[in-house]
C-alpha cells in the first residue's frame, strides 16, 4: 500500500478520501484537539500527532504528502487579508514537502486563493513547490460534480516529483448533466430525524444571515456547508426565502426554520455516519467547525486516483 503523510489533517475529510483511495495514513497532524477526538473516534490506527505544524521537526519518509493549510485568510467566510500569517502556512508544508520527499503531494485550499489580491500566495506556492523538485498543477473543482451532494468549489495543487517526467491530470466530473445523477440534499439526509434536538443551532436569523437566499429544495444539491455554524444553509424543512431587495430576503411563512445540524452537515460533506466523541472538548461549535473545515473525502478519493502509479 502507497502510504501517506497528512498535514492539517482536522476530522480527517481529506484522509477518509486516501484511504478510500488505498492509501495507508502514517501520521497525521493538526492544532485543534476536538478534531483530533474526532478523527481518532473515526480511525484509531492513526498516529496523529496534536499541535503545531512548525513545532514538528521530523516526519516519517512516505510515498503522498497530502495538507489544507488553514483558509481564513482567503475565504468568503473570512477576513480577506492577503498579509495574514495564516496565509503562510504553505511555508510549513513545503518544509515537511523537503523532509518527506514523497513522490506526489496534493493541497486543497479554497477557491478565494485564485482572486488577483492573493495571487502572489498562488504564485509563490507554486514557486516553493517546484523549487522543492516537483511538476505542479492547480484547477478548481467543485464537489457536487464528484458525488457530494453541495456546491462546494475548491482549488487543488498537485505536484509529482520531476524524476518521473509526468505531468498530473485532474479528473473529470461523473456527476452532472449527462453523466450520472448528482446525490441531492434528500439522498443525502433525507431519512434522517426533522428535528434532531441539540444537534442544531438554533439562534435567530439575523439580518446579514438573511442578505442572501440560504435554503435549497430536497431535490438539489446544498450550498456549501461551512465551519460557523451562524452562516450554514437552512434544512429544506425551513420555509422558501424570497428577495425582497438588494441584500435581502424573507421567509415566506412563519413556519418554524432551522439551519442543517452538525450530523447533516457531515453527510452533506459525504462523510456517512461520523463518530463525534463526547470528549471534554466537545461542544456543538466545534462538531459545526471540524466537520465545516473539511474536504469531502469523495473529492479527495478522485483527486487521489488520479494519480499515476508512481508507487511501486
Ligand atoms: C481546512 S482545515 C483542514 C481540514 C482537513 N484536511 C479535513 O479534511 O478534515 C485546516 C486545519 O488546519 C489546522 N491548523 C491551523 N493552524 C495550524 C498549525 N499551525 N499547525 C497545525 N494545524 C493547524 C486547523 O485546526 C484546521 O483543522
Amino acid at each position: 500500500m502507497p502510504t501517506v503523510v497528512s498535514l492539517f489533517s482536522g476530522c480527517g475529510g481529506s484522509d477518509a478520501g486516501v484511504l478510500r483511495a488505498g492509501f495507508d495514513v502514517l501520521m497525521a497532524n493538526d492544532i485543534l484537539p476536538y478534531a483530533r477526538d474526532v478523527y481518532l473516534a473515526n480511525h484509531p490506527e492513526t498516529n496523529y500527532v496534536l499541535g503545531d505544524v512548525s513545532a514538528i521537526e521530523s516526519f516519517p519518509s512516505a510515498d503522498l504528502l497530502v495538507g489544507c493549510y488553514p483558509c481564513q485568510g482567503f475565504s468568503q467566510g473570512g477576513v480577506r487579508k492577503a498579509d495574514r500569517k495564516i496565509n503562510t502556512l504553505y511555508l510549513e508544508f513545503a518544509r515537511a514537502l523537503r523532509i518527506v520527499k514523497p513522490k506526489a503531494f496534493i493541497v486543497e485550499n479554497v477557491s478565494g486563493m485564485v482572486r488577483s489580491n492573493f495571487e502572489h500566495l498562488l504564485k509563490d506556492q507554486f514557486k516553493v513547490f517546484e523549487e522543492a523538485g516537483y511538476r505542479v498543477k492547480s484547477q478548481i473543482l467543485n464537489a457536487s460534480h464528484f458525488g457530494v451532494a453541495q456546491d462546494r468549489k475548491r482549488i487543488f495543487i498537485v505536484g509529482i516529483h520531476e524524476k518521473f517526467g509526468l505531468d498530473f491530470t485532474f479528473p473529470t466530473a461523473t456527476h452532472g448533466d449527462g453523466l450520472k445523477k448528482v446525490t441531492t440534499i434528500r439522498d443525502a439526509i433525507g431519512t434522517l430525524p426533522e428535528w434532531p434536538v441539540g444537534e442544531f443551532y438554533d439562534a435567530d436569523f439575523h439580518w446579514y444571515y438573511l442578505s442572501r437566499n440560504r435554503r435549497q429544495d430536497w431535490d438539489q444539491i446544498s450550498k456549501t456547508i461551512v465551519a460557523n455554524p451562524r452562516h450554514m444553509p437552512l434544512h429544506p424543512i425551513s420555509p422558501t426565502l424570497e428577495k425582497m431587495g438588494p441584500d435581502k430576503w424573507q421567509f415566506t411563512s412563519n413556519d418554524r426554520a432551522r439551519r442543517f445540524s452538525f450530523r447533516e452537515a457531515a453527510y452533506l460533506q459525504g462523510f456517512g455516519d461520523l463518530v463525534f466523541p463526547e470528549t471534554e472538548r466537545a461542544s456543538m461549535n466545534m462538531k459545526y467547525t471540524v466537520v465545516g473545515n473539511a474536504v469531502p473525502p469523495r473529492l479527495f478519493e478522485a483527486v487521489a486516483r488520479s494519480l499515476p502509479n508512481i508507487w511501486d
